[in-house]
């Protein structure tokens, strides 16, 4: 039953809560949490419970994950992300997530460590003092060509990266349009545009598995991993198909987040000297004037204390769903079969209750660790991100690398203001470059 629980205020027909949410997500999410730890919100016409509490949060998605699905936001993109680790359930999914863990372990890391540095370098030899930069295009340029060079060690892998820096956001916008639009259709023109920056996709992505057919070796990148990986009950490995939806999953799933992650990183060092001068200390001490590897990131704690804190404060991930699948109690209200569920790690975040002074920007408060369920910047339980690893990575090698030589001032003049759709993002963010 959900009928006694609250409504969001402000509900409008046949549109629901859409316009409060394409105007401010995350203050919508927030605004409502005084009403209760389970409020009904409205995508259109469909309705939705809003899970405030971490505590039903917590039951969602681990004590009971295995009586939910993934929600309708993962249903509706399935036709173009397929069957990957983001989009499937159950015991498929299981499967298919122990086959790729592996690629996530320390061993591989380290290697795909000196990808990540390069990459950055190359970004930052073109740099001058004193030069404007638009700081999240540069991110958005940068995290494609990392994951598209950890992914393919091929010569597409720049070609690849080039297209899902082109591509990705437009597909990325369209799954996310075309879940939550209450209406049958789209115009015409919107429609043509996202097909076909997914068709481009597709396109790189089978030139790329074509180039692997004919020879099946380790080559120490993800996708020989995928290719070469084999279930151990059967000894069987993935299809063609499969290996292809993991593929576009994890290019969707590990690109915007992490050039979302630093583009705000960089954006509060700018806006907080005692931080970033505490950070170059421990940079010039740890490396010493030289480049960071992979086996000095246990010797940087602070700058991992400087990502948890963005990662609390701008997480980039707005909301997730899943979906019932029976009949069960959760808090005060009960769920039926296909009830939908919304969580929201940015609001979690930002909620008072569980992280004092939540708009202040503080990585001191991670001396100690949060309350227990009070802060899921990698979601919880057999869907948490499988990346979380390579994500830490990327991140602290791009700001080592980065932060040890230059320094990013904001534009004079510019005020920054943020936009959650896909991601939650800063609209624009120009930066001067400094050297040290
Ligand atoms: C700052 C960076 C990142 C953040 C904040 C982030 C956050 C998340 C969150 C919150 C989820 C769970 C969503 C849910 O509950 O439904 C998730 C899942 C996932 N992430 Fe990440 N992610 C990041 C980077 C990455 C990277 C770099 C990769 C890949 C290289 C990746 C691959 C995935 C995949 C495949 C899933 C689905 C896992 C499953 O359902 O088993 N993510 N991520």
């Amino acid at each position: 039953m959900t009928s006694t629980l609250p409504v969001a205020p402000g509900r409008l027909p046949g549109l629901g809560h859409l316009p409060y949410l394409a105007r401010d997500q995350v203050g919508f999410y927030s605004s409502v949490r005084e009403l209760g730890p389970v409020v009904r919100i409205y995508f259109g016409p469909m309705e939705a419970l809003l899970l405030t509490d971490p505590a039903l949060i917590h039951q969602v998605l681990v004590t009971d994950a295995d009586k939910f699905t993934k929600g309708r936001i993962f249903r509706k993109t399935k036709p173009f992300f397929g069957n990957g680790l983001a989009t499937s359930d159950g015991e498929f999914h299981l499967r298919q997530r122990r086959l790729m863990s592996p690629a996530f372990h320390q061993r591989r890391l380290a290697g795909y460590g000196e990808v990540m540095r390069a990459e950055v370098e190359r970004m930052t030899k073109r740099w001058t003092p004193g030069q404007r930069i638009a700081w999240e295009k540069a991110m958005y340029a940068v995290t494609p060509h990392i994951i598209g060079k950890t992914l393919f060690h091929s010569d597409l892998g720049g070609e690849a990266a080039a297209e899902i820096h082109r591509s990705l956001p437009l597909v990325l916008r369209g799954a996310v349009t075309r879940s939550l639009n209450p209406l049958p259709w789209l115009p015409a023109v919107l429609s043509r545009r996202y097909d076909q920056a997914g068709q481009r996709l597709d396109a790189i992505i089978d030139r790329i598995l074509a180039s692997y057919a004919h020879d099946q070796t380790d080559r120490g990148d993800l996708l020989s991993m995928l290719l070469t990986a084999r279930h151990e009950d059967t000894g069987e490995g993935m299809s063609r198909q499969q290996v292809r939806d993991e593929i576009m999953t994890l290019l969707v799933a590990g690109t915007e987040t992490a050039a979302v992650t630093l583009s705000w990183l960089f954006h509060e060092l700018s806006r907080h000297p005692a931080v970033e001068a505490r950070l170059h200390t421990e940079l010039d001490t740890a490396l010493a004037g030289r480049p960071v590897t992979f086996a000095d990131l246990p010797n940087l704690p602070y700058l991992r204390q400087v990502i948890d804190e963005v990662l609390r404060l701008h997480n980039p991930v707005p909301m997730s769903m899943r979906a019932a699948q029976t009949t069960l109690r959760l808090g005060p209200a009960t769920t039926c079969p296909g009830t939908e569920i919304v969580y929201s790690p940015l609001a979690l975040h930002r909620d008072p209750r569980h992280h004092p002074h939540p708009l202040h920007f503080d990585p001191d408060r991670w001396t100690t660790p949060p309350a227990p369920g009070t802060y899921l910047p990698f979601g919880g339980g057999r869907h948490r991100c499988v990346g979380e690893r390579f994500a830490i990575a990327e991140m602290m090698i791009a700001t080592a690398t980065i932060a040890s030589q230059w320094r990013l001032r904001a534009a004079p003049g510019y005020r920054v203001r943020s936009v959650a759709y896909t991601t939650h993002h800063p609209v624009s963010l120009p930066m001067i470059i400094e050297k040290r």
